[in-house]
């Protein structure tokens, strides 16, 4: 049998997480020939995950600049993917999530004919500002792509409504779950001194839509929380976006229990998760990780395109305003019975099995 060559590609940390477990299981098909593509529009984030699953990328772009542009990114990305899809002539293309990496990849793979799965297609809130550029970098993979990989039956259903086919659709799962059982299963620690005998808050922030002001009243919100709960700790591992880091800094720096550091690496993140009592974030993944640990999850955004643990009561929207993150925060330090209906311990994003039905689709195509 001729093997197929597939490049699987991965730009920043929550690619890097989502698309290990698939790199792993085509590893062992006889007739891949897999070929991994790191952008790195990441650096040390995306080193740090691919060392943690033993990932050692073929092609490596190094495209990372600091506090880089949109457009640069995307202009400098698309001309170095010209000479790498025309050396490798792959047989198909693996993408994961709505990176500008995933947006960019699959308008040159586009341009070179060459088919395109994406993996975690479908997920939409339909409003192309927010998460921006995300919703708008999804939408365009999902023009392009030639396998929909749908996490769950509502991101099917929303790939339906735009118009793709049904048979380029299959569900399932999200491979976040298939890496945080893998890791999670290992018992991580997270090497961050805490207090044992005091709750802690978790919180992630980065999103481009929120910066400047808003991310300046989740600031304002966390610093109150922080001073008036003196009994709990709040850990930050910031990301590393100056136009985050700058401004939790200038908030978050020197309270007394608040733990700013830098982003941790995956397993000691899980083990942060298993560890906090509460999690504040505006990040995608987390959304989906945090419900199968049981932890509630208050998303410092006004929209979510995972409505499915929103709509289970696991996870609750409360946005970048001063007054309702603090009030819901502190509502669910307070109210156990509330916090009890929200740490149900479900997972509606994946059963730990979604990169086997990725790659049994492809095997089926390709043998
Ligand atoms: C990117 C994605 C976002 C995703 C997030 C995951 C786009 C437009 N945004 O946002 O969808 O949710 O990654 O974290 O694709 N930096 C470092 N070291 C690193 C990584 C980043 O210093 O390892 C700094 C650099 O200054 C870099 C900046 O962060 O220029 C922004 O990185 P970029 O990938 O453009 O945007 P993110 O905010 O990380
Ligand atoms: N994560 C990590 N270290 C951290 C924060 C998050 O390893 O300090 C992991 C987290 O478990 C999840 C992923 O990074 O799998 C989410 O990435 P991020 O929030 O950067 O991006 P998003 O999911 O919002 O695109």
């Amino acid at each position: 049998m001729q093997s197929k060559t597939i490049i699987c590609v991965i730009g920043t940390r929550p690619e890097a997480i989502k698309m290990a477990p698939v790199i792993l299981a085509l590893q062992n098909e006889p007739w891949a020939n897999v070929r991994i593509l790191a952008t790195a529009q990441h650096r040390h984030m995306l080193d740090q995950v691919n060392e943690f699953f033993g990932i050692d990328p073929d092609i490596d772009l190094n495209i990372m600049r600091p506090n880089q542009a949109l457009t640069t990114l995307t202009a400098r990305l698309l001309l170095e993917l010209d000479d790498v899809l025309q050396a490798e002539k792959p047989d198909a293309v693996l993408v994961q999530g709505d990176t500008t990496t995933v947006m960019t990849v699959a308008l040159a793979c586009f341009y070179h004919r060459i088919p395109i799965g994406h993996i975690e297609a479908g997920l939409r809130t339909w409003d192309m500002q927010n998460p921006f550029p995300e919703e708008a970098n999804r939408v365009i993979a999902g023009k392009l792509a030639r396998w929909h990989f749908a996490p769950t039956e509502g991101s099917r259903q929303n790939l339906l409504k735009e118009g793709v086919p049904d048979a380029e659709i299959i569900v399932t799962g999200n491979t976040v779950i298939d890496a945080l059982l893998m890791t999670a299963a290992k018992d991580p620690e997270l090497a961050v001194p805490l207090d044992p005998a005091k709750r802690l808050v978790l919180v992630t922030s980065h999103r481009r839509e929120n910066f400047g002001e808003p991310f300046r009243n989740i600031c304002r919100a966390l610093r109150t929380l922080a001073k008036k709960n003196p009994t709990v700790q709040f850990l930050y591992p910031v990301h590393p976006n100056p136009n985050v880091k700058d401004v939790a800094h200038e908030f978050l720096a020197g309270l007394p229990n608040f733990v700013l550091c830098e982003p941790l690496e995956y397993a000691p993140f899980i083990a942060a998760m298993k560890r906090a009592h509460i999690i504040l974030t505006d990040s995608g993944g987390v959304q989906e990780e945090a419900p199968a640990l049981g932890k509630p999850v208050l998303v410092l955004r006004d929209e979510t395109e995972r409505p499915e643990a929103v709509e289970q009561g696991v996870v609750k929207l409360v946005g970048s305003n001063y007054e309702r993150s603090l009030d819901e925060t502190q509502r669910l330090l307070d109210d156990e019975s509330l916090y009890s209906a929200m740490a149900l311990g479900i997972s509606p994003y994946g059963d730990g099995y979604s990169a086997s039905r990725i790659v049994k689709t492809l095997r089926e195509y390709f043998t």
